[in-house]
């Protein structure tokens, strides 16, 4: 790894430290939601509905779930009617196989197929305000709700590719995710504080992006972070590290949208 070049990220002096300190400090304990890791003034934001920024994009979303779209003109609700009933609990177990194509999906991925599969409606691109609004509407159903997703079955080669993919060193600064959120969470980098790298708190809102954003653009940022390859948003590569960001935050309760720096 060639400091010099990296030292302007800020990035490098940790990373150095890191090499030393790896080999002593050993995960063995339970993995907490992002909002453990905050500042008190940000967790005050997340907490208070009125002023969570996020809490915008919720509204904006309760909108869309009930406006018909597509050749249907089918609206969510002439479906799953009531959210707070129907939609309650059902981010905490996404990702999820989809049992039709057997592909791993996200909650992104699943609103999407129900305007291309049911409404007769073209698929959100990701980070636009409506995917961004349903899906934050969706999964704020299931706020305090815990983390629970399956892992067996056909779910079983997603969960290891992700596994696989959290381990691996990446990048000109070869650090793998386990690194950070593993070895060395409640340090401090860059003026943030490492979390055990969570996606229970997503979408959120990042006063860094001045807008919500989605899980995905928060990995790519990481994989940028270190110098290594980012994918797309919705990719196979970060969906299997969602399901897998997911089974091991097993327990930890939904928090979206979270409020983050
Ligand atoms: C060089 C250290 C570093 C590496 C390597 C890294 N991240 Fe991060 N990551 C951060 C920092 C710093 C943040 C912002 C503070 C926080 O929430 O942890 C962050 C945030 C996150 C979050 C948001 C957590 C929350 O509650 O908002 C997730 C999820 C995440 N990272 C996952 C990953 C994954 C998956 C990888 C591997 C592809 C990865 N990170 C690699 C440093 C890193
Ligand atoms: C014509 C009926 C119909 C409409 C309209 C519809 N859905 Fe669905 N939705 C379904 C069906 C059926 C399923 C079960 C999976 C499947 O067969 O596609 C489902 C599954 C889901 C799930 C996963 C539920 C779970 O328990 O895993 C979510 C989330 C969801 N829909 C959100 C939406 C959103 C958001 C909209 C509007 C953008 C929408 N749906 C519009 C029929 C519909």
């Amino acid at each position: 790894m060639q400091c010099s070049r990296f030292l302007v990220s800020g990035f490098c002096g940790v990373a150095g430290l890191m090499g030393v300190l790896l080999p002593v400090l050993a995960a063995d304990r339970p993995v907490r939601p992002g909002s453990f890791y905050m500042s008190k003034n940000l967790l005050a934001l997340q907490a208070d509905d009125i002023a969570n920024p996020g809490m915008l994009w919720v509204s904006d979303g309760e909108s869309l779930w009930r406006q018909p779209v597509g050749r249907a003109q089918k609206s969510c609700a002439s479906c799953h009617d009531a959210a707070d009933v129907t939609m309650k609990g059902v981010a905490a177990r996404y990702p999820a196989v989809d049992a039709e194509s057997g592909e791993l999906f996200n909650l992104e991925k699943r609103i999407n197929t129900c305007r291309t599969r049911h409404q007769g409606a073209a698929a959100l691109a990701y980070e636009t305000d409506e995917l961004l609004a349903l899906t934050a509407y969706v999964a704020h159903q299931s706020r305090g709700e815990r983390v629970k997703v399956h892992i067996d079955g056909p779910a079983a080669p997603f969960y290891e590719a992700g596994r696989k993919r959290f381990y691996t060193r990446v990048g000109q600064l070869n650090l793998s995710c386990a690194q950070c959120h593993e070895a060395n969470a409640g340090r401090r980098l860059r003026g943030d504080t490492i979390s055990d790298g969570v996606g229970s708190g997503w979408p959120a809102y990042r006063l860094e992006w001045q807008t919500l954003g989605s899980l995905h653009r928060r990995l790519r940022a990481c994989s940028l972070g270190v110098r290594a390859r980012q994918f797309d948003s919705g990719s196979p590569e970060y969906l299997s590290l969602e399901l897998y960001l997911a089974k091991r935050a097993e327990d930890v309760p939904v928090e979206a949208p979270a409020v983050r720096r």
